[in-house]
Parts: C-alpha cells; structure tokens; sequence
C-alpha cells in the first residue's frame, strides 16, 4: 500500500484511511480509493511493467493492497483482434478483451476478487463472501478456497445450474435467495453490518473495484500503449465500465499512454436496463427497474454504482443501448462463428450492442474498437441448446458416412486424380 493516499468519497470529496470503510460517514457516497500519483510515476514505467508475469498484478503500484495473495494468473487476458466479426460488423479495427478464459473461472470477477480476497485477509476478515449473479459467486469461492477462508455466497434461487455448481465446487456455504439480485444484495448489507463478514462487493467494495481497472490498463497496454477509439462495456452493478475508464485516466496521468481518452459505452439488456433507461431520459441518478431478461448475470435492477457510470458515458462521449434476449443470443451464434469464442448472454449483450452503435454510426468504419467479452459461455449452455444444429448421427461404415454426408463432402480424393 506504498502509494495509496487513502479513501475519498466520490460524491463529496471527503477522506479516509485505507480501512474496512465503504461509505461516506457524511453524505453516504461510495467510496474511492486514492493513490500518490507523483510516486507512483517515478516507479511505473513501461519496461518495468513489461518485465512482469503476465496477471493484473503486473499493475501493483497502482492496486490497493500490501502483498498479492491469489489471482496469480488472472488478468492479462487475451485481447483478440477479430478481423471475421470486424468485417461482418461492418468496422476496419475490432477488437475482443476476452474475459471468458479468465483464471480461474472465466469471467471478468477474477479481476475484482483477487483484489477483494487479498484485502480481506489484510483487514482480518474472518468469513469471505458476496451477493451474486452468479459469477462472482464462483470467483469468491474459488479464491476463498486457495485462501483457506470461510465462505459464504449469497445467490438469486433461479441462477443457471452450471453457474451454482460453479461456485459450490469450491464447497463454500451457498445460500439460494427467494427473490432477485437486489434483495440479496439487501439481505447482505443486514449480514455484513450484524456478524462483520468480509462482502467482496459490499464492505470490500471500495477495494474491489479497483480490481476492475486493470481491464483498462490491460487494453492500452495490448494495443501497444495506446487508447481506441472506443470502449463497449457490459453494465450490471456499474463496477466495470466506470473503472476502465479510471484505469485509463490514471495511465495517462502517470504518463504511460498519452491522447485522447476513449468514448465508454454502456450495454445492457432490454429486460434489465436502468442505466440505459436514465441516459435516455437524461435522468443522472438511475431509477431501479425489476429485471426479466436471459442475461441473469447484468439481472441487476438497482445497480450500486448505476450513476457512476452515466457520469463516465456523459463525460466521454460516450452512448448506450440495450439488446433484447434474442439479439443478445444471435450476437453469442455470431461471435461464436466468427471468431471461435463462446460467451455467456452479458458478452452477447455487449456485443449486441456493439452491432447497434455500428448501425447507428456511433462507431464509425474507421473508428477503433474494444468490445469487453465478460463471461463463458459453457456456464450457461442451455440457453444456447435449441439453436445449434444436432450431430448428424451414423452408422459405423463409410457406405454410411457416403450415406449421410457424401452430398455436402467434397470429393474422394480417389476421383480427383
Ligand atoms: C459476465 C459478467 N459481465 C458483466 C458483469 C457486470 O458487472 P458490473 O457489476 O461491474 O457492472 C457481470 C456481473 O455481474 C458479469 O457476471
Ligand atoms: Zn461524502
């Protein structure tokens, strides 16, 4: 913690000591966490960043806490310049920050729980644990269980089965909700507050977040040093979009990448879109909305930091829009069979959305582009069943290969000589 300067509360300014604090005691704003800008660009130059392995605590001098403890490979993800989908979208630069073969459990949460879970061990928090969507809970669970940490993970009761088998692998206590995100993010403020557990997203969250910006530093780092044109973000709770941003200002407050900061869009699904909702109306605080949508993991209808990131949209330029559930599954086929990804429905949001500023010329052909993919599709394969061709069974000969195939084949090679 050499060059955190401390906590600042966003909305008032006030500050804090890098503790276990989230909110402002004054005005109830979230938390920041501040560095000593000066020092660290003493110490944080290209080469020296260059030479480290390749996880998201290649970044340390600007990451909130004493020692890394896990997320020793994660971060550092592909960025995948995707000529097919480029070309399909009608754009020249395209370009996929791909979470989904995030370590280990491939999705964009191992940034933020590599940083929450090594804080939490620091402030001494005995018990780890989360409100989820789903990913989050098996990333808590999955670090927590390197860690040796007690942990809880509090879900919605209707999440996809290969998503609650994916955190209660890692045998944390599991706790299915009766109802949606919002309340059990509700239920769990209550539990953080009476027994002193340590909520990655809730008392941790000031930290947390900070685990986000590396998605920014990775970007310009991956692109040679350089900003693109602009930013697709996937919104849920508001962490991710707003902290690229705060990733990329604070390269180019250290001097690392230099030019104009990139345009931030903000995706959402149609069923769960407050965000998008308020820069449509052109309200700065988003009004909660109750979430219906395929994409369960953006299925958060109140979000945390929702004014944070139309603050973020606004200030750069930036726009947003929302996918309806089938465009959002089209846009998975797509990425799929153009790029060989598989994601989840909140990369097939984004990505949606993408196709949509494209259209819309938001994005223009020569513009560049990164479309931040957040999640793993093999998580939440059966929205996907009914839209893939079945296997074309056969028997065990080549007569019944011929049989089968033999129109769609291309010759023997037999009769081509
Ligand atoms: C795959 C995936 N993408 C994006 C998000 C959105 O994250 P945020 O809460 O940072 O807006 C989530 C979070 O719930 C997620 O699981
Ligand atoms: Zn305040």
């Amino acid at each position: 913690m050499k060059f955190v300067a401390g906590l600042t509360c966003h909305l008032c300014g006030a500050t804090y000591p890098a503790e276990a604090l989230w909110v402002c005691a004054d005005c109830l704003g979230p938390l920041e966490v501040s560095y000593d800008y000066a020092a660290v660009k003493k110490v944080m130059t290209r080469s020296v960043i260059e030479s480290r392995p390749r996880s998201l605590w290649r970044y340390l001098e600007l990451l909130p806490v004493e020692e890394p403890r896990t997320g020793f490979n994660s971060g550092f993800t592909p960025l995948v310049r995707a000529t097919r989908l480029a070309r399909e979208l009608g754009v020249d630069e395209l370009y996929l920050k791909d979470d989904s073969v995030n370590h280990p459990t491939f999705s964009y949460k191992d940034r933020v729980v590599s940083i929450a879970a090594t804080r939490a061990v620091e402030l001494g928090f005995q018990v780890f644990g989360c409100a989820s969507t789903g990913n989050l809970a098996g990333s808590v669970a999955a670090h927590a269980a390197r860690l040796g940490l007690p942990c809880y993970v509090f879900i919605p009761h209707d999440l996809e089965p290969a998503k609650v088998l994916g955190a209660a692998i890692y045998a944390p206590h599991v706790v299915a909700v009766e109802g949606n995100y919002d309340d059990v993010n509700r239920l769990c403020t209550q539990i953080a507050d009476r027994y002193g557990w340590g909520f990655a997203n809730i008392n941790l969250r000031a930290y947390y977040a900070e685990g986000a910006k590396t998605m920014g530093f990775e970007i310009a780092e991956q692109l040679g040093w350089r900003f693109p044109d602009h930013v697709v973000s996937p919104v849920a709770g508001g962490t991710l979009l707003p902290r690229i941003y705060k990733g990329f200002r604070e390269m180019r407050e250290i001097g690392l990448v230099s030019g104009q900061l990139p345009k931030i869009h903000a995706a959402q699904p149609a069923g769960s879109s407050p965000v998008i909702n308020a820069l449509d109306a052109g309200l700065e605080f988003p009004e909660p909305v109750k979430p219906a949508t395929i994409a369960k993991s953006l299925a958060i209808g109140n979000p945390a930091d929702g004014f944070q990131v139309v603050k973020v949209v606004h200030e750069t330029g930036g726009a947003g829009a929302s996918a309806t559930d089938p465009e959002i599954l089209d846009a998975v086929q797509l990425l799929a069979q153009t790029e060989g990804i598989f994601t989840e429905p909140a990369g097939g949001t984004t990505l949606a959305v993408t196709r949509k500023l494209i259209a819309q010329g938001v994005i223009k052909r020569n513009e560049s582009v990164v479309v931040c993919i957040t999640g793993n599709g093999y998580k939440t394969a059966e929205v996907m069943m009914g839209r893939v061709a079945q296997p074309t069974r056969i028997g065990r000969s080549l007569a019944d290969f011929e049989r089968a195939l033999a129109p769609q084949a291309s010759q023997p090679a037999a009769a081509r000589a």
